[in-house]
C-alpha cells in the first residue's frame, strides 16, 4: 500500500424541539404523500418531499410493480418529476419518511444506492449540495448536509 485515502462522513441529529420550520413543513408533506404509496408487495410506504430554491415543493412516494425491479423509490420519483417540470430550479433539500403499513410509528429510512446516485446527479447539475432529511422512529431528523455524507467515493466523472 502506498497510501490510504480516507473520507469521514457524519449526520446531524435534531430533536423535535430543534427542527427548523422549513424542515418541519417538508417532513409533514412527505408524511402526507406516504399514505398514497403503491406498495402492495413490501408494504413499506415511503414519502419524499423536495424543496426547490424558489420555494416550490414537489412530493412523491414509492411505486412498486409486480415485476419487482420495475418499482421506483419515492426519492427518484420526486426528483424525476420535479426536475422534469422545474428543470432550471436548484433543489435545496429533500425530506424522506417511511412506515411499515402495519406499524404506527415511522421506520428509519435512508435512501438506497440508486437514489443516492440520483441525488448526486442534481448536485452536480446545479453545483450545489442537496440537504437530505430522514426521520427516525424517535421523531428525530437525521440530516446529511449533502450526498457526499451518504455516498463517499461516488461515481461522478466519465472522463477521469
Ligand atoms: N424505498 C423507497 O422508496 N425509498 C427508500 O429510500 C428505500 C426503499 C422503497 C422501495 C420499495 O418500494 C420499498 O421501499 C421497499 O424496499
Amino acid at each position: 500500500m502506498v497510501k490510504k485515502i480516507e473520507i469521514n462522513v457524519s449526520l446531524q441529529v435534531f430533536s423535535k424541539e430543534e427542527w427548523l420550520q422549513e424542515d418541519a413543513k417538508l417532513i409533514e408533506k412527505a408524511k402526507s404523500i406516504l399514505e398514497h404509496a403503491h406498495a402492495p408487495y413490501s408494504n413499506f410506504l415511503v414519502g419524499a418531499a423536495l424543496l426547490l430554491e424558489n420555494g416550490e415543493v414537489f412530493t412523491a412516494n414509492n411505486q412498486e410493480n409486480v415485476s419487482f425491479p420495475v418499482g421506483v423509490c419515492a426519492e427518484r420519483a420526486v426528483l424525476s418529476y420535479a426536475m422534469a417540470n422545474s428543470p432550471g430550479v436548484r433543489p435545496k433539500k429533500i425530506a424522506i419518511v417511511a412506515k411499515r403499513r402495519v406499524d404506527e410509528q415511522f421506520a428509519t429510512v435512508t435512501p438506497c444506492g440508486l437514489c443516492r446516485q440520483t441525488i448526486n446527479e442534481y448536485e452536480v447539475k446545479f453545483q450545489s449540495p442537496i440537504e437530505i432529511l430522514m426521520l427516525n422512529p424517535q421523531g428525530e431528523i437525521l440530516k446529511a448536509s449533502g450526498i457526499d455524507q451518504l455516498l463517499p467515493f461516488r461515481f461522478n466523472d466519465l472522463n477521469s
